[in-house]
């Protein structure tokens, strides 16, 4: 245990995902654990510049386990962006006594941590917090399971409209520039097509597969877009399918933030609690400008410049078994 770090400030940062408060929880309850005074960062980076932070007892973060959000709130700051901004920051973390920091969040979120880290001497660990499941160094993100779950049953309460009126639904799930959610979706409720950035259906494509699915007498169909799908969201790709293919009456459903909301599910709290934890050992052990992460269930530390650069990509595989079971 390293003897220089006793006060440590974990925060939120970019957008909230599920799971967060299980992860302060952990960061928390093991910071306390191991005698370590722990102050909670209001308002991620934007909070850290004008000085936002109070101290978090063991008995703060109770009952928040299931609970979706961030009790420390969240912001995507602009502020820190620039010199002036993380200058301010710093001079709050001195300011308190700060040793150190535990950053839960997203590619955003480490982008600004790793700049930090190069500018000045203070310790960042990171916890990849976000729907998107976009970081390199972690098979899953927190968040992306119950995001999973709640569009999945999104698609199915569509699935009950779309086939007792015949329809053909265009449903978008998010996920900025990545299609972990928009594939997994897919997949999970049995969709028809899947749109993402890291594949390359073309309309026609797209086409061509519904028509199949009316030969074999397919009365409705649903198709999951990315929302960074790279010939348009789900508006764009009705509006250009219906102009060549009027088979089915069309609808778009865009799930939209609901997919941030909700309960955290078991994997996504089991998920934030292993990482909160191995956040503070990393600390503690001396690391610094990485991100915990689970890889094949073990944890695993990896660079914040690999995790926001390295592309983990979605597998090709599952793109491929998706097209073959939609049949
Ligand atoms: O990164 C999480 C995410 O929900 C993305 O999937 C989405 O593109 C973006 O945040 C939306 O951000 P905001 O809530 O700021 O509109």
């Amino acid at each position: 245990m390293s003897k220089d770090i006793k006060r440590i400030a974990v925060f939120t940062s970019g957008g909230d995902a599920p799971g967060m408060n299980a992860a302060i929880r952990a960061v928390v309850r093991t910071a306390t654990y191991h005698n370590l005074h722990i102050y909670g960062i209001v308002r991620g980076y934007d909070g850290m510049i004008r000085g936002n932070l109070r101290r978090l007892e063991t008995s703060d973060v109770g009952n928040i386990i299931h609970r979706g959000g961030t009790i420390l709130k969240t912001a995507r700051s602009e502020e820190f962006r620039t010199p002036e901004g993380r200058h301010l920051a710093h001079e709050t973390l001195i300011a308190n006594d700060i040793d150190a920091c535990v950053a839960i969040g997203g590619n955003g979120t480490f982008t600004g941590a790793n700049i930090f880290s190069k500018e000045f001497d203070i310790p960042f660990v990171g916890i990849p917090g976000t729907i998107d499941n976009d970081l390199y160094g972690t098979d899953y993100t927190i968040g992306f399971d119950t995001a999973l779950n709640t569009a999945v049953d999104a698609v199915d309460k569509i699935r009950d409209t779309a086939d007792s009126h015949n329809r053909l639904f265009f449903v978008e799930v998010m996920g900025r520039n990545s299609g972990f959610i928009a594939l997994n979706t897919g997949i999970g409720s049995g969709a028809s097509s899947v749109l993402i950035p890291e594949s390359s259906t073309s309309i026609d494509d797209l086409i061509s597969r519904l028509k199949k699915g009316v030969k074999r007498k397919k009365l409705f169909s649903l198709v999951i877009v990315a929302e960074g799908n790279k010939s348009g969201g789900a508006m764009e790709v009705a509006r250009q399918v219906k102009e060549k293919f009027d088979f089915y009456d069309t609808k778009v459903t865009i799930i939209g933030h609901l997919q941030r909301g909700g309960s955290p599910t078991v994997l996504d709290r089991v998920l934030a609690s292993r990482l909160g934890h191995s956040a503070v050992d990393a600390l503690l052990n001396g690391k610094a400008g990485v991100m915990v992460g689970v890889i094949n269930d073990k944890v695993r530390h990896t660079s914040f410049e690999d995790a926001i650069s390295k592309e983990k990509g979605v597998k090709q595989e599952l793109i491929r078994m998706a097209e073959i079971l939609a049949l």
